[in-house]
């Protein structure tokens, strides 16, 4: 049994808590937040024994094996470090860290420690996901000649101003670090390594430090030219969620809400799973999708079988740092 703490009880705790729930083989048994009520109302609301407000208080109990970090995107290495110091395996939110120098401590700390390091990209877990990465891998699309991703969504000053982290360069970013991170991480996924970025990005419209609109475009190493463009101030809501891939002989487009549907599919050969693409959309309720319970099923089989982390699967630390790496290029080029 993996027994887990949690800290930062805010708006994506839900998801952890309710796929953490849904697995036979983990428990989450403490919960942590500054904000007391938080804390106190999620060990009520899922039965969770410990609640607390001191984070030190939660790693000292010796039955935790994993630490599920949910606070804002600013303080995840800092926590990650402070659990991994604790002999506890480290799940972290996305994006990792904001920078790469603190993404770096993280998981050298982790190594020193003897613990695994998780990183939540959970859309890569999506079906519709699942297969453009296998036939990228099979080679299906030949030489991949561009790769583009659109977000035009929406998110209103009232959304910023719910807390105080939102937007500042400290422990956010703006929309490429925050709310178009998984399309990044596709992006990096799909595009491979990276030789170089140009960006830029503009605060147009928000009270917030860092950018609520952008366009940043790559060069691949292995030639092929990526885009992707990205904005929060979409006239009246979110529009669009979009990756493109085209390659020479294959072309594919992912829609949906969170990267859950294939919206074009046409490849100059055929196979069994062509027939299973309209299967292969689910239907989320919201950006957030329904990643992290299979997620979770995967860090659990990690710890239980000590088993290697599959790229093809989840994200250990190294995934993580890639599409940070890549966010940081794109700032760097403001
Ligand atoms: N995977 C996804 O799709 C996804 C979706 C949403 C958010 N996120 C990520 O999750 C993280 C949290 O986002 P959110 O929207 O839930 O934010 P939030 O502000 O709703 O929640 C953060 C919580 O952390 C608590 N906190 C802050 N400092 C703390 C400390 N020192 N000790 C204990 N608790 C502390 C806050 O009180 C708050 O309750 C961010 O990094 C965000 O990027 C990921």
């Amino acid at each position: 049994m993996i027994n887990i703490g949690l800290i930062g009880c805010g708006r994506i705790s839900k998801n952890h808590f309710e796929a953490i729930a849904q697995q036979t083989d983990a428990r989450c048994i403490a919960c942590c937040d500054i904000i007391e009520d938080r804390a106190r109302v999620s060990a009520q609301q899922y039965q969770i024994p410990f609640w607390t407000t001191k984070y030190h208080d939660m790693l000292q109990d010796p039955n935790i094996n994993l630490v599920s970090i949910c606070t804002p995107s600013g303080m995840h290495h800092e926590h990650g470090i402070l659990a991994a110091q604790n002999k506890k395996h480290v799940l972290i939110e996305k994006p990792m860290a904001c920078r790469l120098s603190d993404a770096d401590n993280l998981i050298r700390t982790c190594k020193e420690s003897g613990v695994k390091l998780f990183v939540v990209l959970q859309n890569r877990l999506n079906p519709a996901i699942q297969l453009v990465k296998r036939a990228l891998d099979e080679g299906r699309f030949g030489k991949v000649y561009m790769i583009t991703s659109n977000v035009f969504w929406t998110r209103p000053q009232e959304y910023y101003d719910m807390a105080s982290w939102r937007g500042t360069w400290a422990l956010d970013g703006g929309a490429f670090m925050n709310q178009a991170s998984h399309y990044v991480d596709m992006v990096r996924w799909f595009g491979g390594p990276v030789d170089s970025v140009k960006a830029f990005t503009a605060t147009l419209a928000r009270n917030i430090e860092a950018e609520d609109t952008g366009s940043a475009i790559i060069k691949f190493m292995n030639g092929a030219i990526g885009s992707i463009n990205v904005t929060m101030l979409t006239y009246p809501q979110n529009m669009e969620g979009s990756i493109t891939i085209i390659g020479e002989t294959g072309t594919v487009r992912i829609g949906g809400i969170a990267m859950n549907k294939i919206e074009y599919w046409s490849f100059a050969d055929v196979k069994d799973y062509d027939l299973n693409i309209k299967e292969a959309a689910t239907n989320p309720d919201s950006v957030y999708g329904f990643g992290h319970r299979g997620f979770y099923q995967e860090v659990i089989k990690a710890l239980v079988q000590d088993g290697p982390l599959s790229d093809a699967k989840y994200t250990d630390g190294k995934a993580g740092r890639n599409s940070l790496e890549l966010l940081e290029a794109i700032y760097h080029y403001k």
